[in-house]
């Protein structure tokens, strides 16, 4: 079987820039609060014309042409994300008419929150060896449009951004899927969640009224403590699955949530910071985001290099987590 893995990166980010200050201005809070908790500086606002697909599909675009394809070449999409562009159908579906791709299956794997592009990953490598030659995997989060702004215990940890990655089989793969570790633990589901709208709590004037369609309901110290357990023992997984070493990691690129949450697994996993990459700073938590943008950047910074050994693991509402070995 030839190797399964990467053809293309691309990403996209709202142009807008919201900093620390900004915030300070909406709410009672400052930037030394923000930088201290979350390594935070600034997040980007998608435009007031913008919804999912837009961001999906300028992500998806240059991943088409990084891997030297069109949309008319694809076999299947899948599209992780928890901000989708209506309540159904998915935003696959919207994304497929508007890339001008074929008929061919389109789905969302929502609700896992920030694990949901590694998790999708995970069922791509699947579908590439069963049927589908060309699977496109898409990230997005409009987090900015669900969340509540007067809060400012979580508003000011997230952003909006997509990434996109193409996944084929033989020569033209730039990083091979090795292994994966994904997984669920369904006790912790009420601990991170915004439950309006669901059947159990459906939508109704005094849902509205209270503003209970935006509450975003979080443990922060809980999903701090299972984010840094999970992320960190899943990578570990994956590494003793492809029967490699920390030794030869090039580079980890975690989900981006929290600079205190990458500190405390790079720790874990006894690595240098230059072996951790790190964009939280510039862009906040874009949710399923964060691992495809980061991953574009890194590739077109050059900090991965062909031979490099790469991890990616992620960790979100669920609680979900989800980890992959790449050689580059
Ligand atoms: N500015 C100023 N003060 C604030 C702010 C703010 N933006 N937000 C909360 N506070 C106050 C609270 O009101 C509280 O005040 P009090 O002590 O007087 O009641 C205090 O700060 C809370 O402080 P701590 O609970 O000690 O804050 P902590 O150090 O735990 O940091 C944080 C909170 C950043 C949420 C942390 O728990 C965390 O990062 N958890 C992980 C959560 C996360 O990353 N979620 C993202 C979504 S899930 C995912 O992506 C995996």
């Amino acid at each position: 079987m030839a190797k399964i893995g990467i053809l293309g990166f691309g990403s996209y980010l709202p142009s807008r820039i919201m900093t620390n200050d900004d915030w300070a201005v909406l709410l009672d809070t400052d930037d030394e609060w923000i930088t201290s908790r979350s390594g935070i500086k600034e997040r980007r606002i998608a435009a007031a014309d913008e919804s999912t697909v837009d961001l999906a599909a300028a992500a998806a675009e240059k991943a088409l042409a990084d891997a030297g394809i069109t949309a008319a070449d694809l076999d299947e999409i899948i599209v992780a994300t928890d901000t989708p562009e209506v309540y159904f159908p998915d935003t696959a579906s919207y994304l497929q008419h508007r890339l001008g791709a074929g008929e061919v299956t389109a789905f969302d794997l929502g609700g896992s929150g920030c694990a949901g592009f590694v998790l999708a990953l995970d069922v791509a490598k699947a579908r590439v060896h069963a049927v589908s030659k060309k699977v496109l995997v898409v990230g997005v989060e409009i987090a900015t449009r669900i969340m509540n702004w007067s809060d400012r215990a979580t508003a000011v940890l997230f952003g909006d951004a997509a990434g996109a990655v193409v996944i084929g089989a033989g020569d033209g793969v730039k990083a091979e899927l090795l292994t994966f570790d994904s997984g669920t633990d369904g006790r912790y589901a009420d601990i991170l969640t915004l439950e309006t709208g669901g059947t159990r709590r459906p939508f109704s004037l005094d849902e509205a009224q209270r503003g209970g369609h935006r509450e975003f309901t979080m443990n922060g110290r809980e999903v701090f403590r299972q984010a840094v357990k999970r992320m960190s023992a899943a990578a570990e997984n994956v590494l003793d699955r492809a029967g490699r070493l920390k030794d030869e990691i090039a580079l980890v690129i975690p989900h981006q949530a929290n600079l205190r949450i990458i500190d405390a697994v790079r720790n874990k996993l006894g690595l240098g910071e230059e072996q951790v990459y790190v964009n939280v700073d510039r862009y906040g938590n874009t949710g399923s985001a964060t691992v495809p943008v980061a991953m574009a950047e890194a590739h077109q910074e050059g900090r991965i290099k062909p031979g490099d050994l790469v991890v990616l693991t992620a960790f979100g509402a669920g609680f979900h987590w989800s980890a992959a070995a790449l050689q580059f």
